[in-house]
Formats: structure tokens, sequence, C-alpha cells
């Protein structure tokens, strides 16, 4: 499966056929086939369910998996604005340390509790200068570290504070400084504000989003919530059983989500304009990546599922329907397999191509 972006699109990351297991009795494929590209400065959304794999993807992008988690196959290149792609297994020992967080630095899922809590904010902001830019005298680190916190909108006082005297936002912007130390050209974002109340997730959204217009950097920022991704993302990937079922850019998935799994997280939810429509859940729970489904992998959710479903796993193709376009990886979108396309109620973003009686109404929709 390849993923390319736009062609004349000025990539950072290219991600192709990256497959992850973790060994053990029962290997878990956590992670299959999954491609992309990520543009140099663009925000690319990674959604899905819990246990499909986004974390596992987000460490061995960054190569921060540790076993029993293996890169099975695959391959993933770093495209430097100043020099050739550098395929990113080759890297070892220090050519690695630097290539982390110098070049890519990642937030990790739970980070807020994850700072050391014996040691000062400045002390661990410092640490990072110490490892990589170890020609930077102390003093000229101690500005740096000032300039960190204030990018992220703290006060230099809170350089003498230890996490336990800091609120859960501001621990949370101490880690996206660290991320940002190093001026990184992708900065990946495990579920950075999961934790945080929406109005202190609106600020350091907000802080982000100024931060890469300043800086540059790309993010991959990763989150179960998709209306989340769908307000801060350019282009989606919306990830269920270890694959990309969906990919394109973030607007045209919120209005012509083709993927029956997108259309029933976009049901999930409701809307703050259009009309009125029923809210759906999607029944049943995500596959056992110890024994993946020979076909595709939510044919057991699916309403839409027939026969091919259980023994054919779609490829991630191009949804030829009118208005506008994504990749789907399911089979109602593959012409050699439905050749008059998908049926008309998912073409009209219905989770349940049989709703009858409304049980309940919420929000607004599409
Ligand atoms: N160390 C491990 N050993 C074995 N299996 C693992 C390990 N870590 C994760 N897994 C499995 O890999 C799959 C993907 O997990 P992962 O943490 O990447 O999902 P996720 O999408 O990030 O979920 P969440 O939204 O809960 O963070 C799951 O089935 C999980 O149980
Ligand atoms: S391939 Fe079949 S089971 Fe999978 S999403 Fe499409 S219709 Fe549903
Ligand atoms: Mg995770």
């Amino acid at each position: 499966m390849t993923l390319d972006s736009t062609p004349g699109t000025d990539v950072v990351l290219s991600v192709r056929d990256l497959s992850v297991v973790y060994d053990g009795a029962d290997p878990v494929r956590a992670v299959r086939g999954v491609s992309f590209d990520l543009a140099r400065g663009e925000v690319l959304g990674i959604a899905g369910e819990s246990g499909c794999g986004k974390s596992t993807l987000a460490y061995a992008v960054t190569r921060l998996l540790k076993p029993p988690g293996r890169v099975a196959s695959g391959q993933v290149l770093f495209r430097p604005a100043d020099g050739p792609p550098v395929d990113l297994s080759t890297l070892h020992g220090e050519a690695l340390r630097r290539f982390r967080w110098n070049r890519v630095a990642m937030v990790f899922q739970g980070a807020m509790n994850a700072l050391n809590p014996v040691l000062s904010v400045r002390r661990q902001l410092a640490d990072v200068f110490t490892a990589h830019r170890p020609e930077l005298r102390r003093a000229e680190r101690e500005d740096r570290c000032r300039e960190l916190l204030d990018l992220v909108g703290i006060g230099p006082e809170r350089l003498s504070s230890y996490p336990h005297e800091l609120s859960g936002g501001m621990r949370q912007r101490v880690l996206i400084a660290m991320a940002m130390a190093l001026r990184p050209d992708v900065v990946v974002m495990d579920e950075p504000t999961t934790a945080l109340d929406v109005v202190v997730q609106r600020d350091i959204l907000t802080e982000i989003d100024r931060l890469r217009a300043r800086f540059g950097f790309a993010v991959v920022f990763i989150t179960h919530d998709l209306s989340l991704l769908l307000e801060i993302s350019d282009r989606l990937a919306v990830m269920y059983g270890g694959r990309i079922v969906e990919y394109g850019r973030a607007a045209d998935l919120h209005t012509a989500a083709h993927h029956p799994y997108t259309v029933g997280l976009l049901r999930s939810f409701p809307r703050l304009r259009g009309e009125r429509t029923v809210l759906h859940g999607i029944p049943g729970s995500p596959p056992d990546l110890s024994r993946p489904p020979a076909g595709c992998a939510f044919t057991a959710r699916c309403p839409y599922a027939f026969d091919d479903c259980h023994h054919t796993d779609p490829a991630l193709l191009t949804a030829h329907t009118t208005g506008p376009t994504t990749r789907a990886a399911c089979l109602h979108y593959d012409p050699a397999v439905r050749p008059d396309g998908p049926p008309e109620a998912l073409h009209a973003g219905r989770f349940d191509p049989d709703p009858g009686p409304a049980p309940s109404t919420g929000g607004a929709g599409r």
C-alpha cells in the first residue's frame, strides 16, 4: 500500500508499509502495512479507538519502540531540507541519539506524569541542552531555558518549580517546551491534551499552532478524539485494527467520510451546525490483534459488510464518488469488487443503512 502526498509536496517523513509486532506466545500485530507522507509544516492527525496501534506507530516512527515490540517490515525515511534522505533503520548509537530530539521529537502519552518529580523544571530543561548542545555555556543554557518557558506561556520564575508545584496544563506545556528545545523538523504528540480540561486543552492547542506557524515544524497529532482532529489537522489518518482505513484532507473527510468506520465515528458525536441527526455509537469491540481476521478487520461491526469482507482484506484506494474524495480501505470502493460503487446510504454518510425509528436526536449533522 502506498500513500503519497500530493505531487510536488515538500515531504519531511515518508512511512512505507510499516508493520510492527509485539513478540510473545501470541504475537500482537499492532501496526499492519501503514504508509503515509508527512509534509513539512503540516499537522497530520491520527485517530482511532483505544488499542488500534496509534502509540505503537508513533514509537516505530521515532525509533523509540522497545522489545518485545519490533518493526517486522517497512521503512521510515526522514527527508531533511538540507541533505539526502535518511533511512531511520540504519541509525544506531550516537547517530540515532542525535537524530532524536534534534530532528524528530515526541511528547509521550501520559507524559504529564513523566517529568522527574525530584528535579526542578530548570534542571530537566537544561539536561536536554547538556546532552545535545554540550558547547553551550551555563549562562547560555539558562537563557535558552527561560526562552523555552516563555514560548509556551510560562513565566521564568517557574524554572525553580518542581513538577508537583505545577498544574497539569503547565506540566504538559513544559513537555512541549522540551520537545521543541532543539527546533526539530517533526514533533509527534501522542494524546498531549487528553487528560486536561477543555479550556486548558484549547489554550495548549492554540499555543502549539502558534509555535508551528513560527518555527515551521510538522506535527503528528495522535488522539482518539476525531472531532478535535477535524479542527486542528491539515490531513487525517483514521486507524482501525492496526491499519489506516481512511486518509485524506481533514476538510474532505469531515464533509465526505467514505469508510463505514469513519462514518460511524462521525456519527458518534454531535455537530454544532447543520441539520439534526440521530447519534449512533459503534456497537461491538475492536479485533484481537494477536488474531487479526483474514478479511476486513471491521467486518464484525460493519453494517455494510457483505460476503467478500470475511476473506478479502481491502486495499486503501481512492474512493471514486461524487464530491470530495479520500482514500478508504473498504471493498465498496474497489471497482473490481463493487463496480456499481457504494450503497446509497453509505454514500450519504449514514452509519445505519436501515435507520428505522429514531431512538434519540442530538446535535446536528452533515
Ligand atoms: N508492550 C506490549 N506488549 C504486547 N502488546 C502490546 C504492548 N504494547 C501495546 N500492545 C498491544 O498493541 C496494540 C496497540 O496498542 P497501542 O498502545 O499502540 O494502541 P493505541 O491506539 O495507542 O491505544 P490507546 O488509545 O489506548 O493509547 C494493542 O492491542 C495493545 O494491547
Ligand atoms: S470492507 Fe466490508 S466490512 Fe470492511 S468496511 Fe467495507 S463493507 Fe465494511
Ligand atoms: Mg496510545
